[in-house]
This record gives structure tokens, C-alpha cells and sequence, in this order.
């Protein structure tokens, strides 16, 4: 009780002098056991987890940088269903599969939290901060979208061949040059290139103002954070986050990229004009479909700000996780070395140097699609998933998950499951092999995750790192710079924001 006394701010305790003992200590007591009494009525039939402080709740223990091992150890504690509290949030975590996926098939728990930013942003359009109708509406055009101008278009490999002819002048020359690099931007500008053509119909130079501003919007919602993380933790104080300086330059930002991207649906407009005009890309196919939901009377489904904001959404998920996956492929590689022969030797036998491989090579490529899906894996680049909401009170299991919950399913915790892998925490392409060294998928790699709000750009993806992957492949070898060479554990370890990033490295590519 001394050590209490000595706690409390100096003034307080000589304020009450000799009547600590009869006033402050029964009062204290009274405070916490009144405390848990709150703590234990709100945690009743909550799945269980661990106890934390009044307004902070588990914060103080939640590693800001290794989030996703922080949580997969409470599962690990308390299991694969757990709750704790992140500042004033209420916060479930899963961590197995079948619960995985029996919650995110579920309409109960496929919301999004639903932040007033967000709100701001979004204006009530898009796919990745809506729920209901319009979500339902705007995924299921985007989805057909995607497959009538994404993956399934012969001019999406061209445009991933026009991506790599520049890229490999690029790194012919850093090569030529013996000059070490680190690969992110350059992924990033052919994944931009990509997302741009297909959804706006345009090609953009690296130097556009509208890349630069994607780039800056992306960088402050994903890799800073802190933005949202105000309002998220304490949501009764959610004007707190127009305090944080980047929130102001953030809506800013958006709106004049809105505006730019306005500028190119009007001028897709007057091509459509003509009727006879087939679509090229996801804008034409909205500005179609808006002219057939005017023409019945339907003004609200396909408005303009919802074709501004589904495009903007496919920078924003489109872009980073597609570049980022690729930086960790290459990584993979460059530390690996003896993995980096075998797929060089599959891609030296099955395709040889006189072409570069196509999607079709895939089924004979079986070494190389199991070192992709394993560095899916390994590496878990959306680590603690992109967080869902209970939509209306619910119990599932047995357990009460009250609406407004934030559900987080644990990627990182299923793809480092010792039930689900032979060597969770060492990077085994075997993983993916059958007795015979032919291809296997397993159902416990989720990536994109799964359910009803799976990543609506998974075969794009997947096509875009293919073809990737094995072109760099089939060309260079990648080496970490020496001095980073040693630093392979730090480096591959990573650490989380949005995603999980790499530790600082640098590459050297080499002509084969
Ligand atoms: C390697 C690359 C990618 C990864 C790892 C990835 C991963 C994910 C994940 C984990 C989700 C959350 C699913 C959920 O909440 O249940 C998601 C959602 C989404 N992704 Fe991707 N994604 C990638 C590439 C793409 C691409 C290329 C596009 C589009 C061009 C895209 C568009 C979207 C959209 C629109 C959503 C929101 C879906 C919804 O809320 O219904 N993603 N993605």
C-alpha cells in the first residue's frame, strides 16, 4: 500500500496527510474492484483473452511494430478465438482456419469498422469501407470488371510486358554498373502503370502528378497509419484524428486526385458517346452500365463519385500489395541462394532463354509456383488481415461477439500454425510439393483471404507476380549486398504496419 501512497501526485497525498489509510485506500479499492466488476459484466460470454488497463486496454502490451506476433502469442495463451480490448475497442482475434472461415462466409461479420475519415473520404462509395448494398453492388462490377479488363485480357500481358521491358533497362543498368538497390519503387511504378491503364484506359509516366499523388495517398493511409489509429483506438474521440497534422493533407490530397481522376472519366465520356464504342477499361464499363441504370430510372448505383472511388480503391489495395510481394519474392531469393538455382534450373529447362514464360507454363512450373505460394506464406504480407466488423449482436460458438466488434483474422497466425505445416517457421518450398515434386495448393494459405470480402484482385495478382517472378528469374541473379548479407534473420523477420515490411536491405541484380 506504501508503494500507492508514493504513486499518487505529491499534492494529493499531503493533502490527505494521516487519513490516507480511512479515506484513500477504501476509496481506491472501491475504484478498482467497481473497475472489475465493469471489466467483468463487459467481458461476460466474450470469447477470452487478456485483461488490460481502464481507457488503454491491452496497448501498453501490443508491440506497435510486431502486432501480428503480439496477437498470434494471446491466441497461442488463450485460444484460437480470443478478445481484448485496443484502447476503447473491443477486439476479436482468430487464429485458426475453419474459424476463419466459417466467420468471414458469415453476413454477421463481413463489415468494416466504419471510421469517420473514412466516411469523409468515401463519401458512402467504393468497395473496401463500404458494407451493405452498395458494397454488395459496387464488388460484384468490379469483380466482372476485373475479369473482362483485368486477368483474363490478352492486353494485361502485354501491358506486364511493356512493364518489364522497362524494368529491365533499369536493371541492366544498375547491373552494369555494379550498383546495389532496394526494389520497391521500381515494382511500384509497373504495378501503378498497370492499375492505371486498366482502370482509366491511360498511360502515366513515373512523373505524373497523378502517380506522385497515389504514391503519397497510399504512403499516408497504409504505411503511416497513425491517421486512422487515432480514431480507431478511442472512437468517442474521433475528431482527435482531425488533429493529427497528415489527417488534413490526407483529405486534401484525395479530393485533388478525385478531381484528376474526374478529369479522365469525362474525357472517357465523350469517347462513349458513341454507343457502337466497346469498353476499354473498368471507367468505359462504369460509364456503360450508368447509362443502362439512367436509362431505368437508377441515378444512384453507378454516380460519378462511386467510379472515382472504385478506381481509387484499386490504386489503394492494387498497387503496394502487388510491389510489396514481389520485394519479398526477390528477397526470398537473393537469401536463398540454393532455392534461387532450382527455380532458375525448372525455368532453363521448361522455358529456355528465347522466350520469356507465360501463364500457361505455370502447370509444368511446379518448383517455382511452390517458392511463390510459399513466400505468400512466409513473409504474410497483410499479417493481421484487413479488419472486419460485426455487423449485429451475435454469438458464434458459444461466445457473444456484440456489434461494433472489430475482428481480426490473424493471417499471419494460420500460415505459422504448426498443425497446418511441417515447418512453420522456416522458408520450405516443400510445403507446397507432393511426394512426387509436383505443384500442391493448400486450402491453409490465405493471402487474399477468404470469404465474402476476399480481395477482388487475387487473379490479377497472382497473374501480375507470375509473370513477374519468373521474367526476373529467367534474367538476373539477386545477391544481397554484403553488408547486408548477414543481417538475413533481421531483414526477413520484418515488422508490421499496415503490412509487413522487410527490414532495410539492398540487392545487386546481375545479368545471367
Ligand atoms: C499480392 C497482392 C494482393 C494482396 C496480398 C491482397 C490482399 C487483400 C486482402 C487480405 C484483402 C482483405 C480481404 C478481407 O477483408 O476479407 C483485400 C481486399 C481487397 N483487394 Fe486485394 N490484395 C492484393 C492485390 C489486389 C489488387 C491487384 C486489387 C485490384 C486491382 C485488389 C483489390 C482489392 C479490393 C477492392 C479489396 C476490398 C474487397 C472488399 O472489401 O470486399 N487487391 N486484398
Amino acid at each position: 500500500m506504501e508503494g500507492v501512497i508514493e504513486m499518487l501526485p505529491k499534492s494529493l497525498a499531503s493533502l490527505l496527510g494521516d487519513n490516507f489509510y480511512t479515506v484513500a485506500a477504501p476509496a481506491a479499492a472501491g475504484l478498482a474492484a467497481a473497475y472489475m466488476l465493469y471489466s467483468w459484466r463487459q467481458g461476460r460470454d466474450l470469447p477470452p483473452g487478456p485483461v488490460g488497463l481502464p481507457v488503454l486496454g491491452r496497448l501498453p502490451w501490443i508491440s506497435r511494430n510486431q502486432m501480428h506476433r503480439s496477437m498470434m502469442k494471446i491466441c497461442q495463451q488463450y485460444g484460437d478465438i480470443s478478445s481484448f480490448y485496443l484502447g476503447s475497442r473491443l477486439v476479436i482475434v482468430v487464429n485458426s482456419y475453419p474459424l476463419m472461415k466459417e466467420m468471414l462466409d458469415s453476413q454477421m461479420f463481413s463489415g468494416r469498422p466504419q471510421l469517420r475519415l473514412f466516411k469523409k473520404l468515401t463519401r458512402g462509395c467504393g468497395i473496401i469501407f463500404t458494407e451493405g448494398d452498395v458494397w454488395n453492388q459496387q464488388r460484384r462490377l468490379s469483380l466482372r470488371t476485373l475479369r473482362d479488363f483485368g486477368f483474363a485480357r490478352k492486353r494485361t500481358v502485354e501491358m506486364v510486358d511493356e512493364q518489364l521491358d522497362s524494368m529491365f533497362n533499369g536493371f541492366d543498368e544498375i547491373a552494369a554498373l555494379y550498383e546495389p538497390v532496394q526494389l520497391l519503387e521500381t515494382f511500384l511504378l509497373a504495378s501503378n502503370a498497370i492499375v492505371a491503364e486498366m482502370t482509366l484506359g491511360q498511360k502515366f509516366e513515373a512523373d505524373d502528378p497523378a502517380m506522385k499523388l497515389v504514391n503519397a495517398i497510399v504512403k499516408k493511409l497504409i504505411e503511416d497509419g497513425i491517421i486512422q489509429g487515432v480514431e480507431f483506438l478511442f472512437p468517442a474521440m474521433e475528431r482527435l484524428a482531425d488533429l493529427v497534422p497528415a489527417s488534413s493533407s490526407l483529405v486534401s490530397d484525395t479530393e485533388r486526385l478525385h478531381d484528376m481522376i474526374r478529369g479522365q472519366i469525362r474525357k472517357r465520356e465523350a469517347v462513349m458517346k458513341d454507343e457502337s464504342v466497346e469498353p476499354q477499361c473498368l471507367c468505359d464499363a462504369y460509364i456503360k452500365e450508368k447509362r443502362q441504370a439512367e436509362k431505368a430510372g437508377d441515378f444512384e448505383t453507378f454516380k460519378e463519385h462511386q467510379i472515382i472511388r472504385v478506381t481509387m480503391e484499386f490504386f489503394l489495395a492494387g498497387t503496394d500489395t502487388t510491389a510489396r510481394s514481389m520485394e519479398w519474392l526477390l528477397l526470398y531469393m537473393a537469401f536463398y541462394p540454393e532455392v534461387q538455382d532450382r527455380v532458375q534450373n525448372e525455368l532453363d529447362s521448361v522455358v529456355g532463354q528465347s522466350r520469356r514464360p507465360r501463364m500457361q507454363d505455370r502447370t509444368e512450373l511446379h518448383y517455382t509456383s511452390a517458392v511463390i505460394d510459399e513466400t505468400y506464406r512466409k513473409a504474410s504480407l497483410v499479417g493481421t488481415g484487413v479488419f472486419h466488423r460485426s455487423v449485429e449482436d451475435a454469438t458464434f460458438h458459444g461466445y457473444r461477439i456484440p456489434s461494433d466488434a472489430i475482428i481480426i483474422p490473424l493471417v499471419y497466425g494460420v500460415h505459422h500454425r504448426a498443425e497446418y505445416w511441417e515447418r512453420p517457421n522456416e522458408f520450405y518450398p516443400e510445403h507446397f510439393l507432393d511426394d512426387e515434386g509436383r505443384y500442391r495448393s493448400s486450402p491453409y494459405l490465405i493471402p487474399f483471404l477468404i470469404g465474402r470480402r476476399s480481395c477482388v484482385g487475387e487473379s490479377l495478382a497472382r497473374m501480375e507476380i507470375f509473370l513477374f517472378f519468373t521474367a526476373i528469374m529467367q534474367r538476373y541473379r539477386v545477391r544481397p549486398e554484403p553488408e547486408f548479407a548477414a543481417r538475413k534473420e533481421e531483414i526477413l523477420a520484418g515488422s508490421i504496419g499496415a503490412f509487413v515490411f522487410p527490414g532495410d536491405y539492398q540487392v545487386t541484380m546481375d545479368r545471367r
